[in-house]
């Protein structure tokens, strides 16, 4: 969800220390060899579990290529509601752009992607939710493989999950379902950590409308229908991201995890063949465009974690991909996949802004210089405040009516009677992609979205050069179902309002929202401002062993090569009845076992019984938690006051 506040955009933060880890590599010649049993391309979300997990047994040697910066030091990559700072067009972003959007009046949008340690989960924000029990069961029967499944998935998340109490102490009685979570695996999450006005308010409208809106206990069950305290990937009030947790120092000072910065993937080099398919072995890599290329070798696998454009990008330019499209821009076909790239599903997101009443909304928190300083000096104080928090406080997963028109039409596109058609974000304050926050104002935003949206676009090279952006197309709002879908759930959030607790706090839907009367001018409304939530998937699903269509089988290994396997969103063939990030972790955590359980060295099977890894989660890197020094924030800050 964009933030595009100008105060934040235009905020640098810079730290004082940048300490160096013996396995955290910043040039090529620092590797202290070519050969690894295992290279991982990406510390992404899921590159960095993946390198955790292999790197768990002495003696496997495992090498991380990841193209962007350390996230050490990045503050505003540890403050939760700087997170919007961070793209588009950073540092940290691959700056990409869409092709204009016919769903969206042809306008073009920017289509980020984190390119940092941590990648996508160093720069996203930070909404935590699992998806359905019926997402994954969906995946498990259309692949035939029940290893992806809920009842398998969920035994990963004890592994995964550190389920930590709130920065600001509150009493978390009845906000969540113990029995949901782990408090003894990796990734810090919590439910919020600093309260807002809105809380009350959602949480009386799900008394009032509870037919409509019921209140649903935890969202990260299985189950998601209905409104939740949201939870976040947050501990101890800084983000915890792959890198912070999966590559924590503790991690880092395995003598065999390698992980190397600074390193974009060009290609893959195949290195021979087997029985008629070609080996992928080699991997190579460039500092920048125009700089030499080091070649590194992997003996078992090697294994794409770049996401779901990084990764089809990186199988195109190496000739595995769609013939007709590689042919045209000047590669040359190894094996031939039309599935490589397409399919790319996200979620369409609608910012329907309301005015309110008042100066409790966060908007005033980005319109004052000292406003901001004396929060950051919060924060780095003790971690508290109202920067501990992440966009909302509250979320709702909802479904179409059984009866709808809608569903009698087009078919229910949803994994299942608990998956969701459509969503609510209740955030308090101003969010309005693309355009900055007005001068002056409180702002009440309910973000909706379509949760199962049927559009399906793609993602392909513009050139046969590695640091050419490719031509992207999520196809938003391209069907009617998703363009009828939007419309119902913007009705749904004006219900939401009906309910008398809004009375006395919205003064008026805000701009062009709140000329929306009519579906017509609703419609027209939605294709002017609707934007994205940057949760592309599907670039390089798995389908079943031996389908005609698809770029992995359910083991994840690469169809029609060998030594290759893809561990990132691009496997999902759908969206989640929720956000990217926590399906994708825990994909990765059971693909780590895939991995294992084909290397005798591991133990000769899957290592889902033996555990392990728990308990290091107190090392965050140092230099998160040190790198701002108190008194020295307000003359690090620069701030251009450009709202
Ligand atoms: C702005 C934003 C906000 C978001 N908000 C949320 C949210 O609130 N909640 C949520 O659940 N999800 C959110 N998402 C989505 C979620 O973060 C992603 O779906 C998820 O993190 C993707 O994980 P991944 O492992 O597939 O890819 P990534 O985490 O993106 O990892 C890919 C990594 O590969 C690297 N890479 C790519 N190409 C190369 C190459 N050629 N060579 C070397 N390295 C390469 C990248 O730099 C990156 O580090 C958001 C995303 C964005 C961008
Ligand atoms: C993205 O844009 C920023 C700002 O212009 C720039 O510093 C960065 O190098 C760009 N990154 C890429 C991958 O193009
Ligand atoms: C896209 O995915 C669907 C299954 O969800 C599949 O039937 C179709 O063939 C795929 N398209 C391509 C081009 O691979
Ligand atoms: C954190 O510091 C702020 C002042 O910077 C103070 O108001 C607040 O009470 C402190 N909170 C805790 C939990 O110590
Ligand atoms: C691990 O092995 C068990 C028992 O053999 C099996 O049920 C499970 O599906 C396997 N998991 C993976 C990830 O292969
Ligand atoms: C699992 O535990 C057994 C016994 O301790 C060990 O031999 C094996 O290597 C372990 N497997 C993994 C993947 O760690």
């Amino acid at each position: 969800m964009p933030f595009p506040n100008s105060l934040w955009t235009s905020l640098f933060l810079f730290t004082l220390v940048s300490p160096v880890f013996s396995a955290l590599y910043t040039t090529p010649s620092q590797l202290p060899q070519t050969t690894f049993d295992y290279i991982i391309v990406g510390a992404g979300t899921a590159g960095n579990v993946v390198a955790n997990r292999l790197s768990e047994k002495e003696g496997v040697s495992v090498l991380v290529l990841e193209a962007g910066v350390s996230n050490e030091g990045v503050d505003a990559a540890a403050i939760p509601l700087l997170g919007p700072s961070l793209v588009p067009n950073t540092l940290y972003d691959w700056n990409y752009t869409t092709v204009e959007q016919k769903g969206y009046d042809n306008r073009v949008l920017p289509y980020s992607r984190g390119r940092m340690l941590g990648g996508s989960s160093s720069v996203n924000y930070l909404v935590y939710t699992r998806g359905s029990s019926d997402d994954f069961e969906r995946i498990a029967k259309e692949t035939g493989d029940s290893g992806w499944g809920w009842d398998n998935i969920k035994k990963y998340i004890p592994r995964h999950e550190k389920f930590v109490a709130p920065a600001d102490g509150h009493d978390t009685k009845g906000e969540f379902t113990a029995t949901a979570h782990g408090t003894d695996g990796i990734l810090q999450i919590s439910l919020p950590n600093f309260p807002n006005t809105l809380d009350e308010r959602v949480m009386a409208t799900t008394k009032e409308l509870s037919k409509d809106f019921p209140f649903l206990e935890d969202h990260n069950g299985g189950d998601v229908l209905g409104i939740a305290w949201s939870q976040a990937s947050i501990g101890g009030g800084a983000r915890s991201s792959s890198a912070t947790a999966y590559l924590s120092a503790d991690f880092l000072k395995r003598p065999n995890l390698h992980v190397l910065i600074n390193a974009q993937v060009t290609k893959l080099v195949q290195t021979g063949t087997q029985d008629g398919v070609a080996v992928f072995h080699g991997v190579e890599f460039a500092t920048k465009a125009g700089e030499e290329v080091t070649t590194v070798t992997s003996t078992k696998e090697t294994i794409l974690s770049a996401g779901t454009i990084g990764t089809p990008t990186i199988l195109q330019l190496s000739g595995i991909g769609d013939n007709d499209e590689l042919t045209k821009v000047g590669i040359k076909t190894v094996f031939n996949n039309p599935s490589v790239g397409k399919n790319l599903t996200d979620h369409p997101l609608l910012a329907n802004v309301y005015s309110v009443k008042g100066t409790e909304s966060f908007d005033g928190l980005f319109r004052s210089t000292d406003t901001l300083h004396s929060n950051i000096e919060r924060w780095v104080s003790n971690k508290t405040g109202p920067l501990t928090s992440s966009v909302c406080n509250h979320i709702g997963f909802f479904r179409l009516p059984d009866d709808s028109d809608l569903l009698k039409k087009f078919g229910d596109p949803s994994s299942g009677p608990k998956g969701a058609h459509l969503e609510m974000i209740f955030s308090n304050l101003w969010v309005q992609p693309g355009i900055p926050a007005p001068k002056t104002g409180s702002f009440f935003t309910i973000t909706t979205s379509v949760t199962s949206p049927t559009s399906r676009g793609y993602t392909k090279l513009s050139s046969s050069d590695p640091f050419a952006k490719p031509t992207i197309d999520p196809n938003f709002l391209g069907t009617e179902f998703d363009r009828l879908a939007l419309r119902q759930s913007v009705k749904l959030a004006q219900r939401f309002i009906t309910a008398s607790v809004w009375k006395d706090y919205i003064t008026a839907p805000f701009g062009d929202y709140s000329r929306a009367t009519t579906d017509d001018s609703l419609d027209a409304y939605a294709r002017a401002n609707a934007a994205t939530f940057f949760h592309p998937v599907g670039t390089a699903l798995m389908s079943p062993k031996g389908a005609q269509y698809g770029v992995t089988d359910p083991d994840l290994k690469v169809k029609g090569v060998q030594g290759l396997r893809i561990i990132d969103g691009s496997v999902l063939p759908y969206l989640p009845s929720g956000h990217t990030q926590a399906p994708i972790y825990l994909v990765a955590e059971r693909a780590a076992d895939l991995v294992k359980a084909d290397n005798p060295v591991f133990g000769g099977s899957n290592s889902t019984s033996n555990g392990s890894t728990t308990g290091s989660n107190a090392g965050s890197r140092p230099g998160i938690s040190v790198a701002v020094v108190g008194g020295a924030v307000a003359s690090l800050l620069i701030i251009s006051l450009t709202l």
